[in-house]
């Protein structure tokens, strides 16, 4: 039986397995919040009915103690999942003592050393259970859709997104890349299958510690022969959309217990602004308004708004520290505000880095020179006035990828799509249509140095049977991460890979 069921048995016997969540004691009655993966659900002991050798195991269960109960299914709106259990019977697999994630604020470092008992937590398990969601939704929607998924290798000769990144390996004595993406293979299924897309995991080097990057992440990447830009926008749109949708339709426990506002989600269900590149330069440079919203003022605005919470978090810092001074002070008392200061110098370390961030965003902002690819800063600062992603098209051609096709009617442009997701977040999603003219192609392969040798079967698709293609390259972890609001990208992915951080 498990916990999500519970609404079919009211009255009845059911066995729970499950870990103990949670456990207080009084007055001949034990409470123990049992979690079985899939919701949770306080359970009663009564010392009167499972006796006293049980109840007194049952009290001194500790965390994470794993154990079977059985008992009747009651109905209490006022508990967690709306039922409760009264134990008939109670069997303790193994008593637990000193679980290492006690029930207190801990530092981000800490966690994540644990992280292969910290999924167990509340928290990581909404968002890894909204993380399953938005994985099975990309799915039906490219399947009803009418994709293939077909699979690129992960050991690749050539470099798809530039050679700065690629992390090297041995492959029976030659070098070898794992891949960074999967998209020039998908370009030839694509002209095997009309409509492809792959999902599998990626790999970059990237020596930098930052909220946003990964060395190891995953990407759904749909390739689409003929479609042009316009279309790959089309489609972009009607993707996030669904996935959205769905989220939403069938996620609201887990958006709740993360605390996420949907306001954001909601209103992304509406057209996504694009804009091109030229435009969004204005708009970041602030010489451009968004609904009379400019990127210079309101970053100035919420300047003076963090300086003012910081003074906020640090005066209630001082109040409940002096107030632990007060003598006698009742033990639950000093738990409440031990835990609360814990809480507060948390937030007091996110603020204190968003007050050295936020001037940065101001002059990168003012600073921006046209021409450049847009930084992490440059995205916060525009998607910041936005209530739902928007697509920025049309890029300098120079500073994106080999395969992007020449704008037809203005060669400065590449016809590559980045999608920036609100909030702050910045890109998802980075995609486009492909140069088809083999000439072009051949002439920007040796512009990025890139080794022709390992392009020649890329080069075989614009010889034999080239039609207009397009897709892009939507990176899971930055659509949870914006869609649970993290404040980092590593709480997105069971296990994170990024600089610095090999294990668990
Ligand atoms: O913009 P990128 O580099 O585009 C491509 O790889 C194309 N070949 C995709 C295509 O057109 N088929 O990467 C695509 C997306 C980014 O928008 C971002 O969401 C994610 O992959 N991404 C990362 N996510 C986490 N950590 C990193 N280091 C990432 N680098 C890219
Ligand atoms: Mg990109």
């Amino acid at each position: 039986m498990l916990i999500k069921d519970l609404s079919n048995f009211v009255d009845k016997k059911v066995t729970l397995k499950g870990w103990v969540a949670n456990r207080r004691d009084g007055k001949g009655l034990v409470f123990i919040i049992l979690r079985d993966g899939t919701g949770q659900c306080q359970c009663i002991g009564d010392i009167n009915l499972i006796g006293e050798e049980k109840f007194n195991e049952a009290v001194s269960l500790g965390l994470e103690s794993s154990l079977i109960v059985a008992g009747k299914v009651v109905a209490d709106e006022r508990q967690i999942g709306g039922f409760e259990l009264h134990i008939s019977h109670i069997e303790v697999l193994q008593n637990v003592k000193d679980y290492p994630i006690a029930k207190k604020e801990h530092g981000i470092e800490f966690l994540m050393d644990q992280r292969h008992l910290w999924l167990r937590s509340n928290r990581q398990w909404a968002i890894m259970k909204i993380r399953n969601q938005i994985i099975f939704s990309i799915h039906t929607f490219f399947q009803n859709e009418g994709f293939v998924q077909m699979d690129a290798p992960i050991f690749t000769g050539n470099a798809c997104e530039g050679t700065s990144n690629l992390f090297e390996t041995d492959y029976y004595g030659d070098k070898a890349y794992l891949s960074q993406s999967g998209q020039l293979y998908g370009e030839a299924m694509a002209m095997a299958m009309g409509k492809i897309y792959t999902f599998g995991p990626t790999f970059r080097a990237e020596k930098s510690k930052t909220r946003r990057h990964l060395s190891e992440f995953w990407m759904i990447e749909p390739e689409m022969a003929f479609h042009d830009i316009f279309d790959n926008m089309d489609l972009i749109e009607k993707f996030l959309q669904h996935v959205l949708k769905d989220v939403l339709a069938n996620c609201q426990t887990e958006l709740k217990l993360i605390d996420r506002d949907t306001a954001l989600l909601e209103s992304s269900l509406g057209a996504f602004p694009r804009l091109t590149y030229d435009e969004a330069v204005r708009i970041i440079k602030g010489e451009q308004d968004v609904d009379g919203q400019n990127s210079i003022k309101s970053l100035e605005d919420l300047l003076a708004t963090t300086e003012n919470r910081l003074t906020e978090i640090n005066a209630e810092i001082a109040d409940r520290e002096q107030k632990l001074k007060t003598p006698g002070m009742k033990k639950g008392e000093i738990n409440f505000n031990q835990n609360k200061i814990g809480q507060l110098k948390n937030e007091a370390k996110d603020v204190e880095e968003d007050l050295r961030n936020i001037p940065q965003w101001i002059s990168s902002a003012k600073n921006f020179e046209y021409g450049n690819d847009f930084g992490g800063s440059d995205e916060t600062v525009i998607t910041r006035l936005f209530k739902s992603p928007i697509m920025v098209y049309d890029w300098p051609h120079d500073v994106k990828a080999f395969y992007l096709k020449r704008n037809p009617t203005d060669s400065r442009f590449a016809r590559g799509v980045d999608v920036l997701a609100p909030e702050g977040y910045g890109e998802i999603v980075g995609g486009g249509e492909r140069e088809t003219d083999e000439a072009l192609l051949t002439q920007k392969i040796k512009e990025h140095d890139l080794p022709m040798q390992e392009f020649e079967w890329y080069l075989d698709l614009r010889r034999y049977g080239s039609v207009p293609h397009a897709g892009f390259g939507l990176g899971l972890e930055r659509l949870v991460t914006w869609v649970c609001k993290l404040k980092h990208v590593r709480e997105s992915i069971p296990f994170p890979r990024m600089y610095g951080r090999l294990m668990p």
